[in-house]
Formats: structure tokens, sequence, C-alpha cells
């Protein structure tokens, strides 16, 4: 069907381009939340395991029904499953979540490039201001932002894999790291950071418990891009002969690192902003975390940089932050993008136009469901909500719910329906040491059993507790 479907250049452009999905906001502004509120680096221990033992196999499931099929979701679903109509439904769910998760992804984007802009500005001291972010995203120069950002993610987009996904994540991902990491060895000089430091790496085992696990499994999830087809389309653009299991790690490990330094960032400079910070108390989401108070942590920087300095540290924060949304929103335009490509015969350009256009209805409606239009912002509400807005209603449904779901049957299809020793084979193209390897055997054991199961809890209790208030874990271990 599809003659031309592109192709990365080499394993390096492949991996630079998975990493720049992987890396967004997940990593640099719900990460470190995450970890301050729930016991600094226990947290991160727990999260790597989880990284390493259940998403490291399930990446590389994903990467592998991809490269093998040369498919996007639902063609690679349908392939492997002979047109099963139970997978096909499935590849289904696998295309529209990532549309959907787009959305609201769109409206956070748009928010950060605003930022970036108003902070280049010399808005930082209006920021900071505790209303100003209650009329920012009310404010119609959004509307303007959100042109922008579709314009560069049609133009990403429209380069095709090589000339367009992979040149801007071999851009933009080198820059990012490089800002990160010159504003943590920036912010660890301030006086009080090093209570920052302490707070984020000595472990608090009282802070966990079973909500605490399955948020850290659901933020490992989403930050490695796991359970939205965009690992499958990216691997069907992914040579023959590359080495998945070692790129997956690649991937994984930038990644996570990435996550680490946005702590190594965030806590010290939330120190040194306050050093009797109680971090209960610092936000109650990542959203509210880097619109709302940050910019204040960045104005307090006035007395030791001054005015320009600390706007010029914010503008950098906010330009990363901006660098690593585009090169993950861009995943999430591909998937759906492929499938027409694919399965629907449809020109690149059209499809992307026509992909465009929905996701910008649907983003500018969730945008507009922060206030602007009273209907979408107190639709009616659930699970113990009095009402939500359209953008919860998108955030509960498809980040909580659909993402696991997805990662649940990913599990199944692999272990049971594609096989592992197909899987094993793909996995071993490109890797002659994989075959026999310790490796194997643990990922031949864990994808058919205790991953999905694990996955499947974590679902069921996300369920119950979005929708019906029901806390389960509490129930369980009470
Ligand atoms: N992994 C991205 C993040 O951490 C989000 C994302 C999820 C992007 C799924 C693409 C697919 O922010």
């Amino acid at each position: 069907m599809s003659i031309n479907r592109g192709q990365f250049s080499s394993k390096f452009g492949f991996i630079l381009a998975a990493a720049g999905s992987a890396v967004g906001l997940g990593n640099l502004a719900a990460f470190p939340v995450g970890a301050a509120k729930n016991g600094g680096a226990a947290f991160l221990l727990l999260y790597l395991v989880f990284i390493a033992f259940i998403c490291y196999p399930i990446m590389m499931a994903e990467m592998a029904i991809g490269r093998h099929t040369c498919r996007n979701p639902i063609g690679a679903l349908n392939k492997l499953s002979n047109n099963n109509p139970v997978w096909n439904i499935f590849g289904k769910i696998a295309v529209l979540t990532p549309f959907m998760i787009a959305t609201f992804y769109l409206v956070l984007t748009v928010w950060v490039l605003g930022y970036f802009i108003e902070t280049s500005r010399g808005n930082l001291n209006t920021l900071a201001n505790s209303e100003s972010f209650g009329n920012f995203i009310a404010s119609p120069s959004l509307f303007v932002y959100t042109v922008i950002v579709v314009t560069i993610m049609y133009a990403i987009v429209n380069g095709g894999v090589k000339e367009g996904i992979e040149k801007a994540a071999k851009i933009l991902m080198p820059m990012l790291a490089f800002m990160l990491l010159a504003l943590v060895v920036f912010v660890l000089t301030l006086e009080n950071a090093m209570s920052g430091v302490v707070f984020y790496l000595v472990p608090d085992f009282s802070k966990l418990n079973g909500a605490v696990v399955s948020g850290a499994l659901s933020q490992a999830f989403f930050s490695l891009s796991l359970g939205m087809g965009v690992l499958i389309t990216y691997g069907s653009y992914l040579q023959k002969n590359a080495d998945i299991v070692g790129s997956a790690r690649l991937v994984a490990i930038s990644d996570t690192s990435i996550a680490f330094f946005s702590g190594l960032l965030i806590l010290p400079a939330i120190f040194s902003f306050n050093p009797n910070v109680s971090p209960d108390e610092l936000s109650t989401s990542s959203i509210t975390l880097i619109f709302k108070f940050l910019p204040q942590v960045f104005m307090s920087m006035e007395s030791t940089i001054g005015y320009l300095g600390a706007s010029m540290v914010a503008a950098i924060f906010f330009l990363a932050v901006f660098f690593a949304a585009i090169t993950s929103i861009v995943s999430l335009l591909e998937v759906p993008v492929a499938h027409l490509v694919d399965d629907k015969c449809v020109s690149r350009k059209k499809s992307l136009v026509s992909v465009l256009i929905f996701m910008l209805i649907l983003g500018l409606l969730a945008l507009a469901s922060f206030g602007m239009i009273t209907f979408l912002s107190q639709l009616p509400g659930y699970g113990g909500a009095e009402s939500k807005s359209l953008f919860e209603y998108i955030y509960d449904m498809f980040y909580a719910t659909i993402l696991p779901f997805v990662g649940f049957g990913i599990c199944i299809f692999t272990a049971y329906r594609w096989r592992q020793h197909n899987f094993s084979k793909e996995l071993s193209q490109g890797n002659d040491r994989y075959q026999g390897s310790f490796l194997e055997k643990y990922i031949n054991f864990s994808i058919g059993t205790f991953i999905p199961a694990f996955i499947l809890f974590v679902f069921i209790t996300t369920v119950l507790s979005v929708y019906f208030n029901i806390d389960l874990i509490a129930i369980l271990f009470a």
C-alpha cells in the first residue's frame, strides 16, 4: 500500500526522535512535583524500578511491533492478528488516544510558549503576581500562540520522518539538554539550594503508599510515551538492522536523566526561594507548579542577579520546556497521520492538514474550557467532583484511564497473539547477544504475566478513584 513511508536516517536519529517524544512536560514539570510530594529519592527509586522492570519491556514490544510490520498501530495489529476485529478496535483506540492526548498537550504547550514570550518581553513581574495565571489562561493572545504552535507542528511533521521529525529532534534535544544543565549549575550556586538537594536525594520511605505507587507507574508510562502507539509508529520507521534493545535502553536512560535533572533544578530553586517551604503545600499539580509558583521563584532571583538576569533564567527555562513539549506533541500527531497514510492511502500533506484541523478545533475548545466558555468549563462532574471542564474530561479519560489500558493490551497482544518467539526474533535482529540472554528470559516471562497483571491492577484502582471516588488501595490495605 504505502510505497514511500520514510525512514529514520540511522539508529541515532531514531533514538533522538524517540527521546524527543519521551522527554516532555512529564519530565520537566510532573516528575519534580511527584518527587517533591512523595518522598524525594524514595519516589525516584520506585520510578526507576518501574522504568527498568515494567516500562522497558513494553517499550521494546511497541518498537518491535512497529518495525516488524512497518505500520501504524491499526495497520500493525491488523497485520499481526490477521484482521481480528477485537485487535482492530484496540488498534483504533491506540490511534485515537494520542490524538486526544495531543489536544490537552496542545493547551499546555501553548501556555508554555506564552510564558516564554511574556518573560522574554520583560513581563516576569506580571507573571509572578498571584492572579496573573487566571488572567493569562483567559487572555485572547492565547489564540495567537496557538497559531504559532500549530504552524511549528505543521512545519515539522510536513517535513517527513527524516527531514522533519528527526531533524527537529537533532536540533532541539541537544539545546534542551544544554539549557537544562546550565540552569542546574546556576541554581545550585544559589543560597540554600543545598537544602533542596538534600530534600531531593535523601529518601523518605514513609511517604510511599498505594496511591504513590500507582501514580509513579502512570507517570513512568506517560513519560516514556508508552501506550499511545507512538513507539509503534516510530519503530515502523526504524531500519531493519538497527538494535531495538540498545536503542530502547538509551531512550529510557535519557528520559530518566532529564527527569532527574529537572528535579535537581526545580527543588533547589524552590528551597532557595523559601528555605522553610513545606513540600505538601508546594502545589496541587505540576500545572500549578510551573505556571503559578515558578515565576515567583524566578522573580525572587532579582535580588542576586537583577531583573534582567531573573527574566533570562525564566525565559531559558520556558524555552527548554517548550522545546521538550514540541518534540513530544509532534510524535502524538504523527500517529494518526501515519494511519491515514498507511491504511487510507491519503497523501501525507492531506492527512496532516485534516488531523491538525480536528486537533486545533478540539484543542481550542479545551483551551476555552478554562473559564472562557462557561458551558465547557462546567460540564457535569463525576467521581465526587461537582463539575469538570472539557480539559479534565479528556485528561481523565485518555491519560488516566485509556493509557494503562492500551499498555495492558500491548503486553497481552505481544505475549499471546504475536507470541514470544516472534517478539524475541525481532529483538535479536540487530542485537546478536539478545538470544539466550538473561534479559530475553526476563522479558519472555514478564510480558505475559506480572507486567500486564500489575498494569491491570493500576487501571482498576484508577478507574475506581477517578470515576467513583473509591480508594481501592486504602480499602485493600486498611
Ligand atoms: N512523554 C511525554 C512527556 O513526558 C508525553 C507524551 C506521551 C508524548 C505520549 C508522546 C506520547 O511529556
